[in-house]
Formats: C-alpha cells, structure tokens, sequence
C-alpha cells in the first residue's frame, strides 16, 4: 500500500485545484492555500469555483476527510512534507514571466520551515527558477540542508485536467537529490505502479494497471525546459496547421484531409492539427512569449517563436475578414455568437481569441447575442451586456432573428445542436464556424450558406447572400 504524504497546494486555481483534488483521489493527506479568501470559503461550504469535469465529485469525495481549505500558508508550510506552488506566473510586459506571486509564496515558507520540505515549482517558470527560489529561500532564513527544490510541471488541458492528472503521458520531475526524488516518486507511486486504476472509484481514462504512466527523472531545469519546450511545440503545430488551412482555403482543398494525411505519420501524430481561430488561454500564449525571452536571454535567437505568434494573431483577423465577406457589411448586423471560453469545455476566458473577435465586432457596430454553456459569467466582465451585447440561454435563443451565427468555440453541445431548429430560428441561414465543428456536405443539405477555416464553403441559396 503507497504511504500517504501531507501535501500543501499553494494557489487554487485552474491547475492548484486539480493537482490539490487528485492528490487526494491517489491517497495523500491534502491541505490547499489560497490568499483569495472569498474562494477558500466557498470551498470550505462545498462550492467549486471553475468548470471541470470530475472535479465536483472528486471534491465532494475528499472533502472534509483528506482534503481542506485555508488561507494560511504558515500553518499549512508547517505541517506538509511537500509543499507545490501553483500560483499564476502571468506575461509581464516584456513577455517574460512575472514571478511576483512565486517570490511571495517561496519568502513565506521559508519563515515557515521546521523540517526537511520538498519545494516543488508546479507553475509554469522559466529555466533557473529552482536556482532563485533556493535563494529566496536561504535569503529568508530557511537553511540550506532543510530543502530542497524540484520541478514538476503540469501537463494539464482546462476541462479535462482531473483526466490528464490521473491518466498522464508522463510525470516529469527535476531533482537534484535522491532525498527528494523519494518523495516525488512516493507521491506518484499510486498512478506508475498502477494501483490507482484497480480502485472501484478510479477515474477513467487510457491508462490501467497493467499499463501505468512512466515517470520521468531528469534535472531540474531539463524540467523546466521541457515544460516550455512542450507548450510552444504544440503551439507550434496548431499555428503550423493554421498556415496550411489558410493555403487550403485559397487552393480550395479540404484542410482536414490533409491533417488527416499528416497526422497518420506517426512522426508527427493527430493531435493538435485542428484548424480553426488559433490558440489562446492562459498558457500557450504566455509560454511561447516567455520561452522566447529564455532563449534571448540565454543569448539564443528562437525567431521560430515569433512566427508562431504572428501566424495565431493574423487567424483572429482572417476569421474577421471572412465574417466581412460573408455578411459584405457589418454595421447594425445582429449576429448569433455560440463560444467565448478560449475553448469548448471550460468556462475560462483568459486570452480567448473568441472575445476578440467579439470587441472586433462590437468596433465595427455589429449587436451580438452571445452564448456559452459554461463562460457566460467570466464574459460578462469583459463584455458587459448592453444595447449592443445580449446574452441567451441556449444556442437557439441566441439565433433568433440574428442575421448569421458565428461558431467560436468546439463545445460538443454546439456540434450536437439541431440544425433544423437553428436554420429555422436565424433571420438568414449562414454559419461562420471558426472551429471546424459541422461537417460542410451536411450543413449545406440543411439548407445552410457554411463557412469554415480551411474548407471549400457551401452556399445553399445565393439569393440569400444578396438579400442581406
Ligand atoms: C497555472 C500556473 O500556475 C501557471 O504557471 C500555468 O502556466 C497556468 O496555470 P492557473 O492555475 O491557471 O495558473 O492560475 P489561476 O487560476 O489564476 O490560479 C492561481 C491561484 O493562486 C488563484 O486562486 C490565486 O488566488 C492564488 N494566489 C495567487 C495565491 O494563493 N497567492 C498569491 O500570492 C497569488
Ligand atoms: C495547455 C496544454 O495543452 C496543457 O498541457 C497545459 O500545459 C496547459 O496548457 P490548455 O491551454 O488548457 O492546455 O488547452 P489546450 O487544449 O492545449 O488548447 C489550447 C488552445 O489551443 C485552445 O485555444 C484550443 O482551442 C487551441 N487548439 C488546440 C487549436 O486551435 N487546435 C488544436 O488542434 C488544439
């Protein structure tokens, strides 16, 4: 039986809660810290602050036993054996990460130290962070034979994150001592030797008991490197897919024929090859900015970076232009606007390439009634509703009477919507899917004008083009 570990997850936000809940799901003793009071009640009353799946019932099954909430990180730094830092590192205005909140975070337990911890850095951070927290560390009194600090970054996609925890590719960490890689291979011992999916509650997904995830031991920076080296990469594919989807909508060839074609060479594999309004969130974007600025910093020129970036901010402003042509005016349009999250299955918004090209609307005197099965709220602070914003309860609601709808994010609801019901509630029957959700043949034998990223576009009707 694996031995239970205290743990303290510090910042409970997208990544801290997850990580937090999961360690409790594989049999560890979890204490969660947050400086957001507000959020840490909520928690202690059973509330669950973000959208993602199986996070609810894993909370309801640990809470109160072998995990619990608080905002005091002394007590909490006390009493764990391993303490993981999962504040945000948000893009400073350099494009490197702003390391305030780790800074605070790592002076903090160091006044806290009375025993040997294990730091471990779970956000997201440049190379050599290890090195500066150990000196903030010794700098705020906690000496040097009390610690020590390991990288072991996350690999955890919004809405499906409790999935991705309990069921990863790899577990990296980045250690410099035998001391503490005995404790981060005694935290993960549940899911490398299997035993977590012989459990009658364990959540599913690919991997079992015969075939447990590997865990990978390299140095500490190797960790952090592969953290970001992963993120941009994957950036990477789908601004590269991006590019190709732009040739494919000029040449007119179908760009998921030929993602399909790519991604069967098992050197470059499926995932990450759809096409749509590019990437967005709260860490492709920041990480790319911020890998660059490594590289830079390290005397390395990785313009391949910058070519990323510009390729996913041009595909907001081609899916824009395709919107123009479509419409041929914008002004006093009302349009039907389904997905603000930055993508299906999440309810967060951050750096969303769906609420910029609402606001490029909006500039251009468009009305938009929005939908969005999860991020409506987080919307609201950024789009507050007014003559020109409205917002409605379901996908058809938003259509009424709208001169087009606009698909910005892949829920799976939208793709299951009933068309006949959506054609019949539209003023005009045109869809402008910018993520690749309906199949074109389908849409246009249900009487729809479809356009998509990287797809011939169907018009069922030109008249309905002239009369708008
Ligand atoms: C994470 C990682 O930390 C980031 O590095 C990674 O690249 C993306 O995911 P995320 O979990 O998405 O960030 O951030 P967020 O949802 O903002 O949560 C951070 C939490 O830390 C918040 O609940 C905030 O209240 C808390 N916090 C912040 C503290 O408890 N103390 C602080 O000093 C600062
Ligand atoms: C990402 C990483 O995948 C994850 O390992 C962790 O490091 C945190 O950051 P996340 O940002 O939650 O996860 O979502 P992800 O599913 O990776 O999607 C990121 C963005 O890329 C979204 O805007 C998504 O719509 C877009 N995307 C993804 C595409 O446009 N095409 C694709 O093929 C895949």
């Amino acid at each position: 039986m694996t031995q239970q570990t205290v743990i303290a997850v510090v910042g409970s936000g997208y990544v801290g809660l997850v990580s937090a809940a999961c360690f409790a799901e594989i049999g560890h003793r979890v204490i969660c810290v947050d400086n957001d009071e507000e959020k840490v009640r909520l928690l202690n009353e059973g509330g669950v602050p973000i959208h993602e799946e199986y996070l609810p019932e894993m909370l309801g099954r640990h809470r109160r036993g072998s995990i619990e909430f608080t905002t005091d990180l002394h007590a909490a730094a006390a009493q764990a054996q391993a303490i993981f830092i999962s504040v945000g590192t948000p893009q400073s205005d350099t494009g490197d990460a702003d390391l305030s909140y780790v800074d605070v975070v790592a002076s903090e337990i160091a006044r806290s130290i009375d025993g040997y911890k294990v730091i471990v850095e779970k956000s997201t951070v440049p190379v050599y962070t290890n090195e500066w927290i150990t000196r903030i560390l010794e700098r705020n009194g906690a000496s040097r034979e009390s610690f020590d600090v390991v990288s072991n970054p996350e690999f955890l996609r919004e809405g499906t994150g409790v999935t991705d925890f309990l069921h990863p590719n790899r577990v990296v960490i980045g250690v410099e001592s035998e001391r503490a890689a005995k404790v981060m291979r005694r935290i993960y011992e549940p899911l490398t030797s299997g035993e977590y999916y012989n459990l009658p509650h364990a959540v599913p997904g690919g991997r079992t008991a015969s075939n447990p995830p590997p865990l990978l031991q390299m140095s500490t920076k190797a960790a952090e490197l592969t953290k970001h080296a992963t993120n941009a990469f994957l950036a990477m594919k789908i601004s590269f897919i991006n590019a190709v989807a732009n040739i494919c909508d000029a040449a007119g060839v179908n760009v998921e024929e030929v993602a399909e074609g790519v991604g069967m060479d098992d050197r470059i594999g499926p995932k990450f090859l759809r096409a749509g309004i590019g990437y967005g969130g709260s860490c492709f974007p920041k990480d790319v900015a911020a890998f660059r600025w490594v590289a830079e910093q390290l005397g390395q020129q990785f313009d391949l970076l910058a070519e990323v970036e510009k390729i996913n901010s041009q595909q907001k402003k081609l899916f824009f232009r395709k919107i123009r042509s479509a419409l041929w005016t914008l002004r006093g349009k009302n349009l039907a606007v389904f997905g603000l999250a930055f993508k299906g299955g999440t309810d967060d918004i951050r750096e969303s390439p769906a609420i910029d090209i609402v606001q490029m609307l909006l500039k251009e005197g468009c009305s938009v009634t929005l939908y969005d099965p999860a991020a409506m709220e987080r919307a609201k602070t950024v789009l507050a509703p007014g003559p020109q914003v409205q917002y409605a309860s379901d996908m058809y609601e938003a259509a009424r009477d709208a001169h087009a709808a606009l698909v910005l994010c892949d829920w799976q609801e939208f793709a299951a919507v009933d068309l006949d019901r959506l054609r019949d509630a539209l003023r005009h029957p045109i869809v402008i899917d910018g993520r690749n959700l309906f199949d074109p043949d389908a849409m246009l034998e249900k009487g729809f004008t479809y356009f998509s990223v990287g797809r011939p576009h169907s018009a069922s009707n030109a008249k309905v083009l002239k009369s708008i």
